[in-house]
């Protein structure tokens, strides 16, 4: 008997057929939003699942699923998943490193450079009708050029920011979990470690680009907006709850830091409402991997590591480790 898998959301068609061909597939393509308990009911009888970072894969669901072998998050960030939970249960969980680092990394820039620039700002005072005249001050924004770039989490996507960086010129700092070797950090555009008060103090735009976990949680809270530049602005690319939502709203509304980019949110897709009447933010729906191949990769290998998996191999990107002996 072929082992059972549910794709718990909408994905590529040709994906499905990939995974078709190995696995008894239950798929939704009319990419319903599963509750707890019905994603309960569908995963009892599942040896695989195929997941977005929009599932929450709790020790309380995993335990509805005896038969489970593998979690595949089509997402590099596995913070939906309780990975302890799924280990004790024997369960392998991966992830999708890789493929979306220079994808994301240009969606870095694009929300930097929108943010600076008041690129959506202007676009909506212009829908508006209210561009009568040219004026000396109009929608001033920040330079990017010859500018300070301080990045939180620099790992593979955060270095790739720092390549970017470059072309403009730009002094790079940075802070992280561990320092980088120094071969790595002049790959990364010469960056400087230094301790998260002196990036928040010194940068002239602070990208956030660290896995959250409750150790990461509130990274950015009033103490630290309150350390930042009146000129900055902050770009969040990595997850909600690395920044206060209340207390960056705050620092916005009282034009504490000039202006934030934000593809992420604390309790996506349901934000804080008050961003929507702020005009010194950019706002974006959780986009940085969106692009065409870097979504189709994604999704592939997220499928590489379930039929691996499940086919009894060691998968590619295995996120518990300590199960590689068991597999
Ligand atoms: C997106 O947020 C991801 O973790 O891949």
């Amino acid at each position: 008997m072929r082992p059972k898998i549910l794709i718990a959301r909408a994905i590529f068609p040709d994906v499905i057929e990939r995974l078709s061909q190995v696995f008894e597939v239950e798929s939704n393509q009319e990419d319903r939003v599963f509750s707890v308990t019905e994603l309960r009911q569908k995963i009892a009888d599942k040896d695989g699942l195929f997941i977005t970072g929009s599932e929450r894969l709790s020790a309380e669901v995993i335990s509805a699923a005896p038969r489970l072998k593998a979690i595949c998050n089509m997402a590099v960030g596995y913070n939906n998943i309780d990975v302890e939970a799924a280990t004790g249960a024997g369960v392998m969980v991966t992830n999708t490193p890789d493929v979306l680092n220079a994808t994301t990394a240009d969606f870095a820039w694009a929300l930097l450079m929108a943010t600076a620039r008041r690129i959506t700002e202007s676009e909506h005072w212009l829908r508006a009708g209210h561009w009568e005249k040219w004026t000396y001050d109009g929608l001033l924004g920040a330079d990017i050029h010859d500018s300070t770039l301080g990045i939180i989490g620099m790992g593979r996507i955060g270095q790739a920011i720092a390549r970017r960086s470059m072309g403009f010129d730009m002094q790079v700092i940075y802070h992280n979990r561990s320092r980088l070797s120094p071969e790595q950090e002049a790959r990364a555009n010469h960056a400087r470690y230094v301790s998260k008060e002196d990036l928040l103090r010194q940068a002239d735009h602070v990208v956030l680009v660290l896995p959250y976990s409750p150790q990461s949680h509130h990274t950015i809270g009033a103490a630290e907006l309150a350390l930042m530049k009146p000129s900055a602005t902050l770009v969040n690319i990595a997850r909600g709850g690395i920044v206060d939502d209340v207390a960056l709203i705050a620092a916005l509304k009282a034009h504490r830091i000039a202006a934030a980019g934000l593809d992420v949110f604390e309790n996506e897709p349901a934000f804080h409402p008050d961003f929507l009447g702020l005009s010194n933010v950019v706002l974006t729906p959780h986009i940085g991997s969106a692009s065409e191949p870097t979504r189709r990769a994604m999704a592939n290998c997220a499928a590489d590591n379930l039929i691996a998996a499940l086919g009894g191999a060691v998968p590619p990107n295995l996120v518990n480790t300590s199960l590689r002996t068991g597999t």
